[in-house]
């Protein structure tokens, strides 16, 4: 089964604190995302201000082969900027939830309902795709959050998306709301989770078991707070875990590592090591029994070949080194210890590594020189 990516990266992402881009900078990030194959991109929220509308409008007529959308409210004036950028296609959104209701729109339920049908009936009656989201839909109650997308869906929207705006919900509770509105729309669903909890890609894999066909995602998971699902795991989950259906994606997975850095450079915005998949640590070996392990055979220790997301396993030497992955790491200097000056090179390495040190590559040849006498 096709699962589509929109990605979020140029809007949710950059709402990540301190992260703020130049039409150019968006520009180049979308061009990254298209050739990554994703399906969608959602470029931006073209009316908070005139270089996000700049940006917007840039990227809608740059001739990329994905879609493009851009967020707006349930605001005609929102829908006519999203327009006037040049986009044939919106993310519109109203909060549902009792919370939001209350204390940020100060409207009643019915009132907010009104605006979504108004808003997706416009942005048709304009010509546009509408995707409706109810922000904050899993803090929402049940049977209003249905009334909602299923008055949205009979108002002619084309797409509705559930968002967990503050990570709220549990991968079982997605389940039951993505079931709830495939049923009351028959339209296709997404899902956009938040990782307040750390469970956003989790969450949004069990709204695609539960029958959604479209995840909301970032590059590096960059996005408000503890950030949205990140895209390179959620796609590299759906290609490579052993679910009962197959998924398939767009994604060039072999790009994925690339756009990982590009992204991280361009938003300055590091990635923290052990990020699965594109952290640093995520295809590297320090402990002996590790590196002997994938050096014997790599699915030991990793559950895919780091080439398959455009990376290179390395190994590390420290104190939990062993000596089957220090010879392999002298090896590729050429360097070729016997038996006996291994011991004494693993050693010092271990000393070193109890003393609290890092061990780099040219320590590890220095050592390896000394004991060899070439000095
Ligand atoms: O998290 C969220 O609720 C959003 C909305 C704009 C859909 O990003
Ligand atoms: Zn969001």
């Amino acid at each position: 089964m096709k699962i589509r990516i929109f990605d979020t990266t140029l809007r949710d992402g950059e709402q990540t604190i301190g992260v703020s881009l130049s039409p150019d900078q968006k520009l180049a990030i979308a061009k990254k995302l298209d050739e990554l194959g994703v399906d969608a991109i959602e470029a931006g929220f073209p009316v908070i201000s005139a270089g996000e509308f700049k940006a917007v409008k840039m990227i809608a007529a740059a001739g990329l082969s994905c879609e493009i959308a851009g967020l707006t409210r349930t605001i005609k004036n929102d829908i006519d900027a999203a327009v006037d950028a040049g986009l044939n296609y919106i993310h519109t959104f109203i909060a549902t939830s009792d919370i939001h209701l209350q204390y940020k729109l100060k409207m009643t339920r019915e009132q907010a309902l009104e605006k979504a049908i108004e808003a997706v009936e416009y942005g048709k009656s304009r010509g546009l795709q509408v995707e409706f989201s109810a922000e904050d839909a899993t803090r929402t109650d049940r049977e209003f959050l249905k009334k909602v997308f299923g008055d949205v869906a009979k108002a002619g929207a084309d797409r509705v998306n559930i968002p967990d705006t503050v990570g709220y919900s549990t991968p079982e509770y997605m389940a039951v709301l993505t079931k709830d509105t495939v049923e009351v729309t028959k339209l296709p669903v997404s899902v956009h989770c938040h990782n307040d909890f750390g469970l956003a890609v989790a969450n949004s894999l069990a709204g695609i078991h539960a029958g959604a066909s479209c995840a909301h995602v970032t590059i590096n998971g960059i996005g408000e707070r503890a950030g949205n699902a990140s895209l390179e795991e959620f796609s590299m989950a759906l290609k490579c875990l052993p679910f009962e259906k197959k998924y398939e994606t767009n994604i060039k997975s072999e790009l994925i590592y690339d756009t990982s850095r590009f992204i991280s450079k361009t938003v300055g915005i590091i990635v923290q090591p052990n990020k699965a998949i594109v952290g640093t640590n995520a295809f590297g070996h320090e402990s002996g029994i590790h590196t002997h392990g994938v050096l014997s055979n790599p699915l030991t220790y990793e559950p895919i070949s780091p080439e398959l997301v455009g990376r290179k396993r390395w190994l590390q030497v420290g104190k939990h080194a062993g000596i089957h992955g220090m010879n392999a790491m002298l090896a590729e200097y050429g360097v070729k210890p016997t038996e006996e000056q291994s011991k004494q090179i693993l050693d010092k390495v271990k000393t070193l590594g109890d003393a609290g040190k890092q061990i780099t590559d040219v320590e590890l040849l220095s050592i390896a020189s000394d004991v060899l006498g070439e000095k």
